[in-house]
């Protein structure tokens, strides 16, 4: 997501927040940009789409005044595209004495931006964040009090949202303030630092403190004060970084993909922020052109490749079940070729992180051809998917930097989840009682899979006994086979071992052949209370193999006793909808990858003969 640094002291504050957004940069970012107030009272601001060292290169030609505070951001686009006009720094106000930037994502920026154009308010950009700007800059004219203005404003913000905020007129002020986003200070002497990580200043200072949620911070380069949106003062702690150089350019984690397992639950909160009211109904604004379509949808073919396809997997699930609309998955490089049949009234949705996978891309534009109509789900705002879509349906995982997905395809599984459900409110299929309770039992997956992350030193110990299995094979049912076909798919990724994923009930039709004695088995095992008695059945296929020698690992329900007398471990997830519970139970998977991976010494983040995205058909 992402980066944020602030500074006031007596450094030079262009090095100081262009040296912090370069240790921010593991954060991935599609644009940058720094306001300083100089030493002539001014405000002075650039920003520049692309990398850092455009704007690097940038104020190098055209260097900024001297200046001893000032503001950075390295921005993620998810409102507007990555363009010089969207990156931050924000301007407020007539005046443009106000620079503001901001992480997150503001929920009720539209109808707060109506207020302001009513007001007269001009708009430079497309973005969420530039509405926060005007706010603030509107309620300074009214009272010529900074950071009463600021508390009135990030009082009336609904979403995430870490914002830092300066003004010509208050020259050794910042003012920062979260909400559902990181905000940490560095405290110097005589300088005071922000970051939406430690990183962003870990270089001059060890010295932090952690922002609470609904704070505010009024940084000065010799004092540092707290409070909370009501305007009371608050205390909080000190901490010491114990980061070594090398973490601090991921943030502290000891690789991209241990970050990204980590971020999941922020991933996938994000993904369903704005779209899911706390009451459980949908709202997807962007689907708006599709309205008229829904009602004579007769087949969605959902076109992926690799862990995109397993999400698209179990998206066909809940799609068909919620929505009642025949579903297909078709791995992109195969649907054009065999001359599928497409109708006006067939929706094709395409899953994609990165949004340029040109199998996927070739896929979609022969789909259009034939008349058909296309959503793409992607994660990548403004990529080449998404422009040629008909519509588009942001993941909101933040940059994935490691080859093998993983925040993206739970943020992709939780996409389809509010398609379905949408498709199904807008068909009548379901009561809306019933829909409204599987949109609230998504509102807690977030928090289902923080409780995943924080009871994983099983699957972690798991990962490291088993790093030199040459083999290892994968069972699911129902919404579970897909999730081993994505288990086999990262072993195979990161470790580099034969792995593959088979549907429970298949087993028994020939692969049992390759049960031996110490063959590692890990099975997600339906829930207990499953209506069709599935978790009898895939006990019963556990008891085959263990029959034939395997070592079995279970992935199951918490309370399940029963799979406990044929597993050698069971790593068991939150009771769960039995349709959600991918999101879950593919967690312990991809930290038994991780593990095993990293067991072996082998690089997580940039596995052999593998590229983030397959731009080559
Ligand atoms: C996932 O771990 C792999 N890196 C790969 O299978 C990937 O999911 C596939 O190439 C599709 O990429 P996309 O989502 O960017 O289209």
């Amino acid at each position: 997501m992402c980066g944020i640094v602030g500074y006031v002291g007596p450094k030079s504050t262009v090095d100081v927040l262009l040296g912090g957004l370069k240790r921010l940069e593991y954060r991935g970012y599609d644009s940058a940009g720094v306001s300083v107030i100089n030493q002539q009272g001014d405000l002075e601001t650039r920003k520049r789409a692309g990398k850092l060292a455009i704007l690097v290169d940038d104020i190098t030609k055209t260097p900024l005044g001297e200046a001893h505070i000032g503001i950075g951001h390295t921005r993620w686009a998810t409102h507007g595209a990555p363009t010089d006009g969207n990156a931050h720094p924000h301007l407020g106000g007539t005046t443009q004495k106000l620079s503001l930037i901001h992480n997150g994502i503001i929920e009720n920026f539209a109808e707060l931006k109506s207020e302001l154009l009513e007001a007269g308010a001009v708009f430079a950009s497309e973005t969420d964040t530039e509405v926060a700007a005007h706010l603030v800059a509107a309620e300074y004219d009214k009272s010529g009090n900074l950071i009463e203005s600021f508390r009135t404003v990030v009082r009336r913000l609904h979403g995430a949202f870490t914002i830092l905020v300066m003004h010509e007129d208050e020259p050794g002020v910042v003012l920062a303030a979260r909400r559902n986003a990181p905000l940490v200070i560095g405290l110097g002497d005589g300088e005071n630092f922000l970051g939406s990580d430690v990183a962003a200043f870990v270089e001059h200072t060890k010295r932090a403190i952690a922002v609470g949620q609904d704070e505010i911070v009024i940084l000065r380069k010799d004092s540092v004060e707290i409070e909370n949106f009501a305007g009371d003062k608050v205390t909080r702690e000190e901490f010491v970084i114990d980061w070594d150089a090398s973490a601090a350019s991921k943030g502290g984690w000891s690789s991209f993909m241990a970050k990204e397992i980590a971020d999941q639950p922020q991933a996938v909160g994000d993904t369903l922020m704005a779209r899911l009211g706390s009451d459980g109904n949908v709202h997807l604004e962007e689907l708006a052109s599709l309205t008229s379509l829904i009602p004579n949808i007769d087949r969605i073919i959902l076109v992926a490749c690799g862990t995109a396809a397993y999400a698209a997997e179990v998206g066909k699930y809940a799609i068909e079940s919620w929505a009642r609309i025949p579903v297909s998955v078709e791995l992109s490089h195969e649907f054009r070729y065999r001359n599928p049949i497409l109708t006006k009234n067939t929706l094709v949705v395409a899953v994609s992180q990165s949004g340029e996978t040109m199998d996927t891309l070739m896929a979609t534009r022969f789909a259009k051809e034939a008349g058909a109509n296309v959503l793409s789900i992607c994660n990548t705002q403004g990529a080449t998917l998404a422009r040629e879509a008909d519509a588009v349906l942001y993941t909101h995982a933040g940059p994935e930097v490691a080859v093998a997905s993983t925040k993206a395809f739970t943020a992709q599984i939780t996409s389809m989840y509010l398609l379905a459900l949408h498709l199904a409110t807008a068909r009548g299929t379901h009561s809306l009682n019933e829909l409204q309770e599987i949109g609230r039992e998504l509102l807690k997956l977030p928090a289902q899979i923080a409780e995943v992350l924080a009871s994983s030193d099983a699957i972690r110990t798991l990962g490291k006994n088993f790093k030199d299995a040459k083999t290892v094979l994968f069972l699911g049912r129902n919404v579970g086979f897909p999730i081993a076909l994505e288990g086999a798919l990262k072993l195979k990724e990161l470790a580099y071992i034969h792995s593959e994923g088979f549907a429970a009930g298949e087993l028994k039709h020939g692969p049992i052949a390759l049960i031996e004695q110490g063959q590692p088995v890990i099975v997600i095992v339906p829930s207990p209370a499953d209506p069709d008695s599935l978790h009898a059945k895939v006990v019963s296929n556990i008891q085959e193999v263990r029959a034939r020698g395997a070592q079995v690992i279970a992935i199951a329900e918490q309370g399940d006793t029963e799979v406990a007398k044929y597993a050698v471990e069971v790593i068991y997830v939150p009771k769960v909808h039995q349709m959600l519970a991918p999101i879950l139970t593919v967690v312990p998977l991809q930290i038994f990858a991780m593990e095993l991976s990293a067991a072996k010494g082998l690089d997580v983040d940039q596995p052999r003969n593998l590229a983030k995205s397959v731009t080559v058909e």
